[in-house]
């Protein structure tokens, strides 16, 4: 998590900058580093939940909600999100509509939008990950160290950072529908 959260400091300079390769190429760094994170959590289920108990003893109030790399990347979500609204959206009059509709050209903008969403997809995985192991271990209708109920988890699954990017996919469905239908004839009688 310190290296993602670093990376993405670097992204963020090269946002500034507007230099997209750089972006791009860093990104890939990002996800790898999201990928193993994901891999990882199968290692914990091989552990048995009676073993997990005995680990759980030495947590004390301990929580991933105060991880320091977790919350870094909470915080750079605003961040990147600044950053690239300014530089590559108003900066050339660009809009969210514009670079996947309108204007719609496989310009930087949109590169490095996807690249984003790419970012918010592999943060949901790894969140949705994390949810199997508890599953395994303390299971998911146990209260947490801090006393609340583990369940309140499974509403990060709904988080987004970046939701203008997945926002502006429910408004060009619905206008397409509205332009030719909603439901389409099958391919076959
Ligand atoms: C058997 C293993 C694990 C169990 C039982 C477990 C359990 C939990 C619980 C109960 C919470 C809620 C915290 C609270 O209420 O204070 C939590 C949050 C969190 N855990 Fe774990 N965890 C496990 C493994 C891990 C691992 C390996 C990581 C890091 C790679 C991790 C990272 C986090 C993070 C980042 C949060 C905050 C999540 C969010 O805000 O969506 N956990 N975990």
């Amino acid at each position: 998590m310190k290296l993602l959260a670093y990376s993405l400091l670097d992204i963020d300079e090269y946002m500034q900058a507007e230099d997209t390769n750089r972006i791009i190429t860093l990104f890939k760094r990002v996800y790898r580093i999201q990928e193993e994170m994901i891999h990882l959590f199968s290692l914990l289920d091989t552990m048995s939940p009676k073993e997990y108990q005995e680990i759980r003893l030495k947590l004390a109030g301990g929580s991933g909600l105060g991880s320091p790399g977790f919350n870094t990347l909470r915080e750079m979500g605003s961040h990147l999100w600044k950053s690239f609204t300014s530089r590559y959206l108003d900066n050339h009059d660009l809009t969210v509509e514009k670079i996947y509709d309108d204007a719609y050209t496989y310009s930087d903008a949109y590169m490095v939008a996807e690249a984003l969403a790419d970012y918010d997809e592999l943060i949901q995985m790894f969140r949705y990950r994390h949810l199997q192991p508890i599953q395994r271990s303390i299971g998911m209708g146990s209260k947490s160290l801090r006393g609340r109920p583990v369940q309140f988890l499974e509403e990060g699954l709904a988080h987004r950072f970046f939701p203008a990017l997945w926002e502006i996919r429910n408004k060009m469905t619905d206008q397409w529908a509205s332009k030719h239908g909603e439901v389409r004839d099958p391919l076959r009688e």
